[in-house]
């Protein structure tokens, strides 16, 4: 049975969704699941845009031929060769061999360099700029190096003011029937898994997005059509928004995230403590994670959602609790910027956290660390050490 769908004019959505599989990239925990979208323009020529992840390889197939109905496939544009967007390609070459694989430079290697099909005999190079024509379409090709992977390029239609963004404008999430996002009440449900989506996968390549944003300023949009999650054709500036400021690394909220690791409590009850304190001095947005029981890729993404972070971790045999280091390292390693955050250290005979905890947050840009050092618990946080969580919670908030 086919299952695409008309999205507009000629253009159709033919992907499908993965609600099996328990990690994207084999590391995000995907409850949702994932969409891997692809689309297909009927005009004098026909022009597939992408195609999808094996697992839902044999429903793609369906839908491509569902909606060709008998005609040949004369283009395969590729905007992305990453392998959840391009497992399909071979089947696509194998069941329309006169089919073209557009692409740039890069595209064609990296599809040469993955599979083993004759890449060279159907490619068709293209340069920034340079427009592909089907008939009434006219397609032009946009590079967005590392807007996700080196190869990728976005691809506008100027007949539908269509943007085929490849990643960017991504999120986790399988698609239920509705495929555009106003169908969809999107802030209240998707948009966790966008930022988290964004943060994670692209989040590192920050002035990459600000680039490309900068070019797509000057094309009219009428639709954005990602490779995951739903199709945008209204609030696209309010979207675009959200991404400038995830893109430049500024705080979505005014607020406070409080990530700690502990073992027998005594770290946790200190930060309790501290946010009754916050609550008290009138912050109303405060958020209390366990680094070991929240999955690291919502930590972080929770981090760039908020002005302010408070970081505390038991000393663990002369080490920062690995939970927490290697949060730390992968803030790092996002260019984790322009936060105000606080540091508390727990241990019984010999308190190293603090010290490495701070050391990680100096080797970041532009991050300030309150009184410009750890509050240190030893074993519990007796009556000297609150008032020193005062003072934290007091400072945190000038
Ligand atoms: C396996 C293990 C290793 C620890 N290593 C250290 C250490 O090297 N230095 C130290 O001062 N405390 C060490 N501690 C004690 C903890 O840092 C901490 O003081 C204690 O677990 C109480 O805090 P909690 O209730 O938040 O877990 C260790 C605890 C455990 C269980
Ligand atoms: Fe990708
Ligand atoms: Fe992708």
């Amino acid at each position: 049975m086919q299952l695409a769908k008309k999205i507009t004019e000629d253009t159709y959505y033919v992907g499908y969704s993965d609600r099996r599989l328990e990690l994207f990239e084999n590391i995000y925990p995907i409850e949702r699941g994932v969409s891997y979208n692809s689309y297909l323009v009927l005009d004098e020529k026909t022009v597939l845009l992408d195609t999808v992840d094996h697992s839902v390889s044999r429903q793609f197939m369906e839908n491509v031929k569902g909606v060709l109905s008998g005609r040949c496939l004369d283009y395969l544009i590729v905007n992305h060769v990453e392998p959840d967007h391009c497992a399909t390609i071979e089947a696509v070459i194998n069941a329309y061999p006169e089919c073209k694989i557009v692409g740039n430079a890069k595209t064609l290697q990296f599809i040469a360099q993955f599979y083993d099909f004759d890449v060279s005999s159907h490619s068709m190079t293209v340069k920034e700029g340079d427009v592909l024509s089907s008939g009434k379409h006219s397609f032009s090709f946009v590079l967005a190096p590392m807007v996700h992977w080196p190869e990728v390029m976005v691809t506008y239609d100027s007949f539908t003011k269509v943007l085929f963004s490849a990643d960017a404008f991504g999120t986790f999430g399988s698609l239920s029937g509705n495929l555009f996002a106003d169908e969809l009440d999107f802030e209240k449900e998707w948009l966790d898994d966008a930022r988290r989506y964004y943060l994670n996968i692209v989040g590192k390549y920050g002035i990459q997005v600000m680039n490309l944003l900068k070019k797509a300023s000057s094309l009219e949009i009428g639709m954005i059509c990602p490779l995951h999650g739903p199709i945008w054709r209204k609030d696209i500036a309010w979207f675009i928004d959200k991404y400038k400021t995830w893109a430049q690394y500024e705080p979505e909220e005014d607020g406070i995230v409080i990530i700690y690791s502990s073992i027998y409590g005594n770290t946790e009850q200190a930060m309790m403590y501290l946010a009754l304190k916050l609550g008290d001095l009138g912050v109303r947005n405060i958020h209390m994670y366990d680094a070991s029981k929240t999955d690291a890729s919502v930590l972080l993404s929770e981090c760039f959602r908020y002005s302010k972070a408070v970081f505390a971790s038991v000393t663990y045999n002369l080490e920062i609790f690995p939970k927490m280091e290697s949060l730390l390292l992968d803030l790092k390693a996002h260019l984790y910027q322009k936060r105000r955050v606080g540091v508390v250290e727990c241990g019984t005979w010999a308190l190293q956290s603090g010290k490495k905890m701070t050391d990680i947050l100096k080797s970041m840009k532009d991050i300030e660390i309150v009184d410009g050092k750890a509050v240190s618990i030893l074993s519990n946080a007796k009556e000297s050490v609150q008032k020193e969580l005062d003072n934290l919670a007091e400072n945190l908030l000038k």
